[in-house]
């Protein structure tokens, strides 16, 4: 008889449902794919559905996994309360709003999804990361850190973890002491958007120096030998302001917070490189300490900062003991759920004495749904489009290589959705690499974005090494790897700044390389690797795109545009490329053409409204 659990995570930030069976992880979906609300904090009603759908109709789960313990987060959110009277009374709405959802929404959600109270299982918010960073991954044994915002209270922890034992707490840093935060608070300073502008930060912090590295390690984080921190919470206030820095904060560098409309300085860039530093020098310290406690020789990460792929370099240049890194991808909130889940789910393994599954269990991430071909085929005829159906797949593959190869942009659509921020293949639009003008083009006419970051590369994981240094395996996107320096151009950031190019439009713009679309800067990328002996369609395509032009990659951004959410159904994926500039829609086993429609098509694009990301 299988044993299966729901894991939710909800009510706080990008709401997600995971249904596993006997270790098996069977669906993985976040709301906001759905309810189309970037970072969907309700109660994920629609990812829910998605993943029953995976039981024989009316069946219900064993049980249902929360992501952390409510109980303990009131308490910390009253402490929180207590600590701000009455100076803080401007929260206090918002604190009220949390309190009454987690005490008096959620007990009724959660009992009504698992049919009896006693079906519902609390499983705290850090040992759902933990357990999404652990079982999931090849490891027997491994260290496992969560480097995460706040949960219920801790911030940071460090476990060991064993396919026999299971988790095993050993440390843990708590609110308000955080490298989530700490860094979500340079993040605001810098003008850019916290709980998504994060990766803005990281992508400006190859254009700066590191001149603040020091101030900041000597006044506002107490950085230990061993990785343990702690703030000085006179710079900060993660309560009282919606910032998460106090008036000494901007004191301290002597300017004020950066307006997300004003230019980017020299400035910000230092103090992005600054504090990716410091925060990297603490992921390296505390991934030092991990494994020395734990004896490991594995690594897994979990927790919105193992996103930062910088400070995953770091962990693999710097830690030479270190033989595997496993990071969770979906490392935010919604791989709580999923955490949750397969926390009940292995530890009733253990009961029973059953043996979990071996290898990589994320199955790439393509947990979300899937769709018919005769489901996309009536959704595109409800939008009355011009189409082809392509049903033998290696003519498929190189038409769309072709495409590729001429110029277009593609978006790709195929197979179940990614779980977790990266669109990996499957909900991607893809492009070639090579050159300025494709950069531009998908910034402007796709994205809708004036934009100083690159892309990210796909590439076929057998041709990564001739590109790349270090050779480097990175399924998942999670990695960071250099340009072999054959490919780059003469002009570095030495000799642009030289030039006297200062914004980081006129840097990105002068440093060239041979793959200009998917290198930063410095030359680096955050690159997909990507086997076609796996039977995906993506890797047939990079297959023929080789074969066409001899460059064994493409350019692979999520197939939206700004503010949105990836696209999820057939549909969204349509009013996507109606409303973008993408010349070709490569959807299930149908090809849609931007030429051969009318004029209809043509004089949609760009009149949507989007919102700012
Ligand atoms: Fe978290």
């Amino acid at each position: 008889m299988s044993f299966r659990v729901l894991g939710v995570s909800a009510h706080f930030h990008d709401s997600a449902a995971a249904l596993v069976q006997d270790g098996q992880i069977l669906a993985a979906a976040q709301e906001e794919r759905f309810s189309r609300h970037k970072g969907d904090a309700r109660w994920p009603a629609a990812a829910i559905a998605s993943c029953l759908a995976h039981l024989p109709a009316g069946e219900r789960p064993d049980r249902v996994a929360y992501y952390e313990d409510p109980g303990h987060k009131i308490r910390r959110i009253l402490d929180t309360a207590r600590g701000l009277a009455p100076s803080g009374a401007l929260q206090w709405p918002r604190m009220m709003h949390s309190l009454h959802t987690l005490a008096e929404n959620l007990p009724g959600q959660l009992t009504a999804l698992a049919g009896a109270a006693e079906r519902v299982v609390l499983v705290p918010h850090h040992r759902s990361h933990a357990a999404s960073a652990f079982y999931p991954s090849p490891c027997e044994t491994a260290a496992v850190l969560v480097l995460d915002g706040v949960g219920e209270a801790a911030s940071t922890t460090l476990w060991h973890g064993s396919r026999d034992t299971g988790l095993t707490a050993l440390a843990e840093t708590r609110f308000p002491h955080s490298l989530g935060l700490f860094y979500s608070a340079f993040t605001q300073y810098c003008g850019f958007k916290v709980n998504s502008g994060e990766y803005k930060l990281m992508g400006l912090a190859p254009f700066g120096t590191p001149s603040w590295a020091g101030r900041i390690l000597d006044q506002l984080i107490d950085l230990r030998e061993d990785g343990s921190f702690a703030l000085d919470m006179r710079y900060f206030d993660f309560d009282r302001r919606q910032s998460g820095t106090s008036p000494l904060f901007e004191a301290f560098f002597g300017q004020p917070q950066r307006h997300p409309d004003a230019p980017i300085t020299p400035f910000h860039m230092n103090v992005a490189a600054s504090v990716q530093a410091v925060l990297e020098a603490a992921v390296v310290r505390l991934g030092r300490t991990a494994l020395a406690r734990t004896g490991a020789r594995a690594l897994c990460l979990a927790g919105g900062v193992a996103l930062n792929c910088l400070a995953n370099r770091r962990l693999r240049l710097d830690l030479p003991e270190l033989e595997t890194l496993w990071i969770q991808p979906a490392a935010g909130d919604a791989g709580g759920a999923l955490g949750a889940a397969l926390e009940v789910s292995e530890a009733e393994a253990r009961a029973e004495g059953r043996v979990a599954p071996a290898g990589d269990r994320m199955q790439h991430a393509l947990l979300g749904p899937g769709f018919s071909a005769a489901a996309i085929r009536a959704a595109l005829q409800a939008a009355g489009l011009v189409f082809v159906e392509q049903t033998a797949p290696a003519v498929y593959a190189d038409q769309v290589a072709a495409a590729l190869a001429e110029g277009q942009v593609v978006g790709h659509f195929d197979g179940r959705m990614e779980f977790g921020p990266r669109a990996l293949g499957n909900r991607s639009i893809l492009a070639d690499p090579r050159g300025q003008e494709t950069l531009q083009r998908v910034n402007r006419s796709i994205k809708f974005r004036e934009d100083w970051r690159p892309f990210a590369p796909i590439v076929l994981a057998a041709r990564a090494a001739e590109i790349f240094e270090p050779p480097v395996d990175s399924p998942y996107m999670l990695l960071v790897a250099d340009l072999r320096p054959e490919f780059r151009g003469a002009t570095d950031l030495g000799a642009a700044r030289a030039q006297g190019l200062s914004t980081p439009m006129e840097l990105q713009g002068a440093i060239g390389s041979a793959f200009d679309a998917v290198t930063h800067v410095d030359f680096s990328a955050r690159l997909q690797t990507i086997d076609p002996g796996d039977g995906r369609r993506a890797g047939a395509i990079l297959q023929a795109f080789e074969a066409r032009t001899g460059c064994p990659m493409l350019l692979n951004t999520s197939f939206n545009v700004r503010g949105e959410p990836i696209v999820c159904r057939p549909k969204d994926a349509i009013d996507c490329f109606l409303n973008t500039g993408l010349d070709l829609l490569a959807i299930g086993p149908f090809l849609v053409h931007r030429a051969a429609q009318g004029e209809w098509v043509e004089s949609r694009v760009g009149r949507a409204r989007f919102a700012a990301d």
